[in-house]
């Protein structure tokens, strides 16, 4: 068998991505930091055969893991139309807990994606942009994973400011202040319980949701003041429009019908906390949220050690076992 391996990062949405029609099209443009070390790792040995799959996470048959990526070949079919005459074994790894509550769908599709890429560049079939068409395909697998192929932010969905943006995939952003490239992100592990709505039911909950023609077009407005913000380097901005969209996030959630509250009581307590502490000191720090429990303390590098303090002393209670994981921004994925 011949072999291919890359790791992949997950991101952190900025702007929310939350409804879609088709086949993935996202219902409003988004736009994220890359993780560093948030990360997949993926090897794909490949050789001729018959479609057979075998995956292993950590070196484990996982079987349960089929589905997914058969419907992922099944929905590529057009990028990958190889793969129903190879036998494929994936070996994947992720560099965050698997209990941890962090989505591992982003970094996890989009490693897989550029895998089948390179398998695709080995059997000598054209190829027009590579990493365009990796987030083409990853985007078939994880709406959000279309946006790990490219750092230090990646956009994606049609948006008037930026050039080249498109709903089949995502474009690298690098048009800001150089503070948001060396970003943090200290994610807080509030709950480390598996998702209580998955991303599928999630997104649908949009579909006839009563705010939900505003709130797509709230996410256009709040990108392109955003934008703006981050050329600038206005943290103050920046930051209220993040939060801002954190808890719209939420409240679309709150709002739809059924109904979910994905926040625990110490993820208000968290919130409550920075606010407080901002408030008291002035330092630049901010959050946002995925669509479950934990939170994401986003803040300058500059203030990485007094930032840390305060997460020591004043956050890590309120989180399961006192367990955080230190990120930050990243450039994207590597060829291994
Ligand atoms: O990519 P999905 O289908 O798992 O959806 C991700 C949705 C959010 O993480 C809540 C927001 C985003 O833009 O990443």
């Amino acid at each position: 068998m011949k072999e291919t391996a890359w790791k992949s990062p997950s991101n952190i949405a900025l702007i929310k991505y939350w409804g879609k029609y088709d086949v993935q099209i996202p219902a409003n443009p988004s736009i994220s930091f890359t993780l560093r070390e948030a990360a997949t790792t993926t090897r794909l040995r490949y050789a001729e055969g018959t479609g057979k799959i075998s995956v292993f996470l950590d070196g484990q048959n996982t079987p349960s893991f089929l589905p997914k990526i058969e419907s992922f070949l099944e929905r590529t079919k057009d990028f990958f139309p190889f793969a129903g005459e190879m036998d494929f074994e994936i070996h994947t790894s992720n560099s965050f807990p698997h209990s941890s509550g962090i989505a591992s769908s982003a970094s996890g599709m989009s490693a897989l994606a550029l895998c089948m890429m390179s398998v695709k560049k080995d059997l000598g079939l054209p190829i027009d942009n590579f990493f365009e068409e990796a987030s083409n395909a990853a985007r078939l697998g994880s709406g959000s994973g279309s946006r790990s192929l490219f750092g230090p932010l990646a956009a994606w969905g049609e948006h008037a400011e930026i050039e080249g943006s498109s709903n089949e995939y995502a474009v690298a952003f690098s048009d800001v202040d150089p503070i948001f490239k060396s970003f943090q992100d200290t994610i807080l592990l509030v709950d480390k319980g598996e998702k209580t709505v998955s991303s599928t039911v999630g997104h649908g909950l949009m579909n006839g949701h009563p705010y939900a023609a505003t709130r797509f077009e709230q996410a256009h407005e709040n990108q392109s003041a955003l934008l703006t913000a981050m050329l600038e380097g206005d943290l103050e901005t920046f930051g209220a429009i993040v939060e801002s969209e954190a808890l719209t996030l939420h409240g679309m959630m709150m709002t739809s019908m059924p109904y979910f509250i994905l926040m625990k009581p110490n993820t208000l307590e968290v919130l409550n906390k920075i606010w407080a502490y901002r408030e008291e000191t002035g330092h630049p720090v901010y959050f946002t949220l995925d669509a479950g429990a934990n939170v994401h303390v986003l803040y300058p590098e500059s203030h990485k050690d007094v930032i840390m303090s305060f997460i020591e002393s004043e956050l890590r209670t309120f989180c399961k076992d006192g367990s955080y994981l230190c990120d930050e921004v990243g450039n994207g994925p590597t060829q291994l």
